[in-house]
């Protein structure tokens, strides 16, 4: 009895340590962004449920039933093959809707269930040929997770295990439904400010989007982190934002600007970076707003910096921005098609030179060219 005891307290406490550990790489991994309820619960049958050489306290079967778009359900069971957890879909056609307003929880019981909804599932399943002996589940509405047959009773601490993973998940669920809101938010702020700076301009249309594409892809083909490459997307829509300071009659004017309107347009770069101001989430489009029409060969404003000397998110709008607005009319001139442009920037035409590009960055842009011309087609007007 004592012995029996012990083993079970020690069982409890390997089974504690293991799901510490997984919940450890869960937060590791976890990404707002791009978590998912369904992996994250496929993991963690993975590494917890199913898992160790040890048949004696593992489930023979787990299932998993999920709500799909139409109201019916999916049904699907875990397996370990080969080392490799599977997650195969199964042909449970029978139907038990839970109410909308059953309160989600976790079930356990061994031979008869005292919750009528377990006992239809108990008996389709019987019908269907997964018999079941024993069960601890996690029901509710939309997801409802079955862990069945294991080769002892099942207990309140195996009720305990399967909440805690259940918990875990749908708490994750709802951080990154959170975060993400704030992040479109935040991202929606950004464009509309990027917006209100263009009011002046000439009608820029999508240009601003256009050039977040532009800039994503080149970033990604020079190899920059997703990270990169998701904020130069959105910061560098706001690379312009200075404008909202320059006089509108120099930003319309027909011809050619004087030097004196060129220097007065010139400070849209500064000006831009002072209104982004010292965020530390806003760094990069900071970085951008001032550095964008820098020169790799030094020759550019406003502060004549040369090569790394600029940063790399300002190396890579500067080949975006030219060829964007190479493509468009502007009101001192005309619109170019994409063979024009392409020989403008890696030819050049005095004006615009290949050395005022980071070598690095215009061979991408060379590689890559054919995007920028579905980008432009895609959102052009
Ligand atoms: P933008 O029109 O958006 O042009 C951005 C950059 O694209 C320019 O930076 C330039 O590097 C390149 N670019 C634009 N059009 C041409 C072109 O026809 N040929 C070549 N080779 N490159 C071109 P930049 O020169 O520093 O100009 C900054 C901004 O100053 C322009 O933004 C525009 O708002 C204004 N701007 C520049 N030149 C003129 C002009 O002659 N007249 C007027 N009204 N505005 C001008
Ligand atoms: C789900 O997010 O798919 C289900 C969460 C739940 O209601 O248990
Ligand atoms: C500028 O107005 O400074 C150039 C336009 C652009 O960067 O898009
Ligand atoms: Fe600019």
């Amino acid at each position: 009895m004592v012995k029996n005891m012990k083993k079970s307290l020690n069982h409890i406490y390997d089974n504690l340590i293991n799901m510490t550990a997984v919940s450890e790489n869960i937060l590791n991994d976890f990404n707002p962004m791009t978590f998912s309820f369904e992996s994250s619960i496929d993991s963690i049958v993975g590494q917890t449920l199913l898992r160790g050489e040890n048949m004696e306290d593992k489930p023979e079967m787990v299932m998993l039933r999920i709500i799909d778009k139409v109201g019916g359900y999916d049904w699907y069971q875990y397996e370990f093959i080969s080392g490799i957890l599977e997650k195969n879909s199964i042909p449970l056609d029978f139907i038990i809707h839970i109410p909308d307003n059953f309160s989600a929880r976790t079930f356990y019981f061994n031979n008869i269930p005292k919750e009528p909804l377990l006992n239809d599932f108990k008996e389709n399943f019987d019908k269907f040929g997964y018999p079941v002996r024993n069960m601890v589940c996690y029901l509710s509405n939309s997801f409802c997770l079955f862990s069945m047959n294991y080769s002892r009773d099942v207990t309140e601490y195996d009720s305990a295990v399967i909440n805690n993973l259940v918990m875990q998940s749908l708490f994750l669920k709802s951080l990154s439904a959170q975060i993400k809101e704030v992040e479109f938010a935040f991202n929606y702020t950004i464009y509309a400010l990027a917006r209100a700076a263009e009011a002046n301009d000439e009608d820029t249309g999508n240009h601003i989007v256009r050039v977040g594409n532009y800039c994503e892809v080149l970033a990604k083909r020079i190899g920059m982190p997703d990270s990169f490459q998701w904020t130069i997307k959105i910061q560098v829509q706001m690379h312009d934002v200075g404008k909202i300071h320059t006089h509108p009659d120099i930003l319309r004017k027909p011809g050619k600007l004087t030097p004196e309107e060129f220097n007065e347009m010139k400070k849209h770069t500064s000006c831009g970076a002072r209104i982004l101001g010292e965020h530390d989430r806003l760094n990069m489009a900071k970085n951008i707003a001032l550095t964008h029409h820098e020169r790799w060969d030094g020759s550019g404003y406003p502060n004549g910096l040369k090569g790394e000397q600029i940063p790399i998110e300002g190396r890579i709008l500067t080949i975006a921005d030219q060829y964007d607005a190479l493509r468009n009319k502007r009101v001192y001139k005309p619109a170019f098609d994409h063979n024009t442009t392409h020989r403008i920037i890696t030819e050049g035409d005095g004006r615009t030179m290949p050395c005022h590009f980071d070598p690095q960055v215009l061979n991408a842009y060379k590689d890559i060219s054919s995007q920028f011309e579905e980008i432009y087609e895609k959102m052009k007007g």
